[in-house]
C-alpha cells in the first residue's frame, strides 16, 4: 500500500571512446521519492517494524537469506544453492601456513549473505571469537548501545556472555535498516562509532549522498585492528588511517601504522614466532585508492544495490550480493557492451590477480619456513647474523601484510585491478628479497638449504579445529596461467 513517485535515473553524459555511460563525479542516481506510510520511532532496531513503512525494501533485504545461484562466480562461492561451505584455506593453501597460530588458520570461510553474519559466528570454530565482545562490531546493530550500557569492558567480555547481552529477540540479527538509515528522514547514516573515529583521521567531515552510498558499507567492509592490553585483552576497534587522507589510504601507510603500534600485534605466527598484526576485508580502502570506478564517481551501492523493479515500483536492491550472481544487472546500466563480455572482463582481471597472489603467497610462505630454520639454528650451535636477520624479517613482514590485504579483499582484484597488481608485485619483490637474505645468512651459519623449501602444508591444513577441517583439493584455485608450479613444484608444498 506504499505510494510513491519514482524519479528517473539521471545519467549525466556518455563517454564516446569506451562507450561507457558516465555518472559524473558525485552524481548519484536520483532517489525514488518516498511517501511515508508509517513513522519509525527513534531507537527502533526491528527491520519488520521499518518494513511496515517500506515493505518493498524490507522484502528485498530479507532475501539476503536465500542461497545464490551456483556456478556464476568463479572465485567467490558463498552460500550458494550447492549448499557447500567454501573454505578459503583450501582455496589458497599457503594461507594455512601463514595463519597457523590463531583462528584464521583454523577456519576461514567465504562470505555469504548479510542475513547470516551474526549466525555464522556461532557456527564457525570458536577460536575465531576469542577476541570477545569486540567481534560484534561488524555483526550486530546493537554494538554501540551495548558498549554504552556495559562500558569499555564489553570489548573483552567473553564471547558467549557478550552475545547473551543482545536482546533475545534480535540475538541473530545482522545488518539492519538502522545500521544504514536515519529513522526519521531515511537518509543514509553511519551507526558505528568506531568507523566515525576512523573517518575523522582522514580529515574530511562532510559527505555527499553519493559518498554515503559507499560509507554505509565501509562501516564493516574495512580493515581494522583490535588493540590489546598487556594481557592480550581487547580494547576496542581502530582503523589504521593515521597519515592517510580521504582517497589515499595506502597499503604503505596501513603497514607502517601496524608495524609501529605494539598494541596492534594481535597474534603470534606459529611458524616464525613473530608477533604480528592483521588486516581484514579492506574493500573501502582498496576501492577508494584511485580505482577507475572510484575516480569516475561510483559508490559501492552503484554495483551492489542497483535499482530494480518491485511490482509497479522501482527500489534499490537490498539483496546485496556478487554482481556476477546477479547477472551483472548493475553494470549493464552503464556499460553497453553486454553482460557476457563484462563477466569475461571481471574474470580475466581476477585470473591475473589470483596468479600474482599465488606467487606472492607461496613466496612469503617460503620465507616464513626459512625464518623458522634461522630460528632453529642457534639451538644447533650455529650463529646467525642478527643484522641480516632483522632485515630479512622486515622485508618478510612487508610481503606478509600485502598478501593478507589482497587475500582478505573480497573482489580478487576487481575493485581496483591496477592497485592489486602493484601491491602484489611489491609483495613478490619483498618476499624474494627476504628469501635471498635468509639463504645468505643460513649459508654463512653453515646450515644447508635445499633449492626448494619444503612447506609441509599437510601439517597446517589438515585436522583443523573442533570441526577437524581438512584440505579439499576441489576448492583449490590453481594458477590460471600455470606459472606457479614452475616456480615451486607441487611436491615441495607437501599436499
Ligand atoms: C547495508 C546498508 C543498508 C541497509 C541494511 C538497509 N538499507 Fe535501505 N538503502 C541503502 C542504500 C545505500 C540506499 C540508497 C540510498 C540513496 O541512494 O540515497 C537505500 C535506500 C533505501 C530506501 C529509499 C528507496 C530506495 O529503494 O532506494 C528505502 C525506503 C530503504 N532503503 C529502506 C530500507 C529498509 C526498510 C531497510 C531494512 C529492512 C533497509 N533499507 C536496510 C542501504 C541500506
Ligand atoms: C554491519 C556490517 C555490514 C554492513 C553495514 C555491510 N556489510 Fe556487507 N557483509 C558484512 C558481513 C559480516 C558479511 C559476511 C556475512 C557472512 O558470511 O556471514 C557481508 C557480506 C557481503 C556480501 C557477500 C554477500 C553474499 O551473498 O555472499 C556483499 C556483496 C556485501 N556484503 C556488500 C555490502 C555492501 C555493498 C554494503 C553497503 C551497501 C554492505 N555490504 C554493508 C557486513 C556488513
Ligand atoms: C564497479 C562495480 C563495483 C563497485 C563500485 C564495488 N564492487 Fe564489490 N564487487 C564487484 C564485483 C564485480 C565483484 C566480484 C564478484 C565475484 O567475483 O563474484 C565484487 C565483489 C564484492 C564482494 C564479495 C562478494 C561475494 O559474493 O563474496 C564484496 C563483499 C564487495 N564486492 C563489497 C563492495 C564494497 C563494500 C564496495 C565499496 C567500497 C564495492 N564492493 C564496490 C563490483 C563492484
Ligand atoms: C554508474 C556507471 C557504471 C557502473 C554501474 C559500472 N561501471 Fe564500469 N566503468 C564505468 C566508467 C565511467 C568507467 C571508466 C571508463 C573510462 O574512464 O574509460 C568504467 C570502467 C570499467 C572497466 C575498465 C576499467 C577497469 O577497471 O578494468 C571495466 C572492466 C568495467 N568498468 C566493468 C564493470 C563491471 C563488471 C560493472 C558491474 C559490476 C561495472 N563496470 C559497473 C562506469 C560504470
Amino acid at each position: 500500500m506504499t505510494k510513491r513517485t519514482i524519479a528517473v535515473c539521471v545519467i549525466c553524459g556518455v563517454f564516446g571512446v569506451t562507450g561507457v555511460v558516465l555518472l559524473a563525479n558525485g552524481c548519484a542516481p536520483s532517489r525514488p521519492e518516498l511517501v511515508k506510510v508509517a513513522s519509525i520511532p527513534d531507537g527502533e532496531y526491528d527491520p519488520a517494524e521499518w518494513g511496515k513503512a517500506y515493505p518493498l525494501e524490507y522484502e528485498s533485504w530479507a532475501k539476503t537469506k536465500e542461497p545464490r545461484p551456483t556456478g556464476k562466480s568463479k572465485y567467490k562461492p558463498g552460500l550458494d544453492t550447492d549448499k557447500i561451505v567454501y573454505d578459503k584455506l583450501s582455496e589458497f593453501p599457503f594461507m594455512a601456513l601463514l595463519f597457523h597460530g590463531w583462528g584464521f588458520g583454523v577456519e576461514y570461510n567465504e562470505p555469504q549473505g548479510h542475513w547470516y553474519m551474526r549466525i555464522d559466528q556461532d557456527i564457525i570454530d570458536q577460536s575465531r571469537t576469542k577476541a570477545g565482545g569486540v567481534c560484534l562490531n561488524c555483526k550486530s546493530p546493537y554494538m554501540d548501545a551495548l558498549v554504552k550500557e556495559h562500558g569499555p569492558g564489553f570489548y573483552s567480555m567473553p564471547w558467549q556472555e557478550a552475545v547473551a547481552k543482545i536482546p533475545a529477540k534480535h540475538k541473530d540479527l545482522g545488518a539492519a535498516c538502522i545500521d544504514c538509515h536515519d529513522n526519521r528522514t531515511m537518509d543514509l547514516k553511519i551507526n558505528r562509532a568506531a568507523f566515525s573515529k576512523g573517518l575523522a583521521k582522514l580529515g574530511k567531515k562532510e559527505f555527499t549522498r553519493q559518498e554515503m552510498r559507499t560509507l554505509v558499507c565501509a562501516q564493516c567492509h574495512v580493515t581494522y585492528n583490535v588493540p590489546k592490553d598487556q594481557n592480550m585483552k581487547s580494547l576496542g576497534v581502530d582503523h589504521p588511517y593515521d597519515g592517510s587522507t580521504w582517497g589515499t589510504i595506502t597499503i604503505e601507510n596501513i603497514i607502517a601504522v601496524i608495524k609501529r603500534t605494539p598494541a596492534y600485534k594481535e597474534w603470534t605466527q606459529a611458524v616464525t614466532g613473530l608477533k604480528v598484526g592483521f588486516l581484514r576485508h579492506p574493500e573501502f580502502e582498496f576501492f577508494t585508492r584511485a580505482s577507475v570506478h572510484w575516480n569516475a564517481g561510483l559508490s559501492c551501492a552503484d554495483c551492489h544495490m542497483p535499482y530494480q523493479k518491485a511490482g509497479a515500483n522501482k527500489i534499490s536492491n537490498h539483496n546485496l550480493m556478487s554482481p556476477l550472481k546477479d547477472d551483472l544487472r548493475a553494470c549493464v546500466k552503464c556499460h553497453p557492451q553486454g553482460a557476457e563480455r563484462l563477466k569475461r572482463q571481471v574474470i580475466e582481471t581476477q585470473d591475473r590477480t589470483v596468479s600474482l597472489l599465488l606467487r606472492a603467497g607461496y613466496g612469503t610462505a617460503t620465507a616464513a619456513k626459512l625464518i623458522e630454520l634461522a630460528n632453529a639454528a642457534p639451538r644447533q650451535g650455529k650463529t646467525v647474523d642478527q643484522g641480516l636477520y632483522a632485515q630479512a624479517v622486515d622485508f618478510y613482514l612487508e610481503a606478509l601484510y600485502r598478501v593478507i590485504f589482497i587475500g582478505a579483499e573480497n573482489s580478487l582484484g576487481f575493485h581496483n585491478p591496477m592497485e592489486a597488481g602493484r601491491i602484489l608485485g611489491d609483495a613478490i619483490a619483498f618476499s624474494a628479497k627476504s628469501e635471498a637474505l635468509l639463504r645468505q645468512l643460513l649459508a654463512a651459519a653453515g646450515v644447508t638449504v635445499p633449492a626448494n623449501i619444503m612447506l609441509d602444508l599437510t601439517k597446517y591444513i589438515n585436522n583443523r579445529g573442533t570441526h577437524r577441517k581438512n584440505f579439499r583439493k576441489e576448492f583449490e584455485f590453481a594458477d590460471p596461467f600455470g606459472i606457479q608450479e614452475r616456480i615451486l613444484p607441487r611436491a615441495a608444498r607437501g599436499i
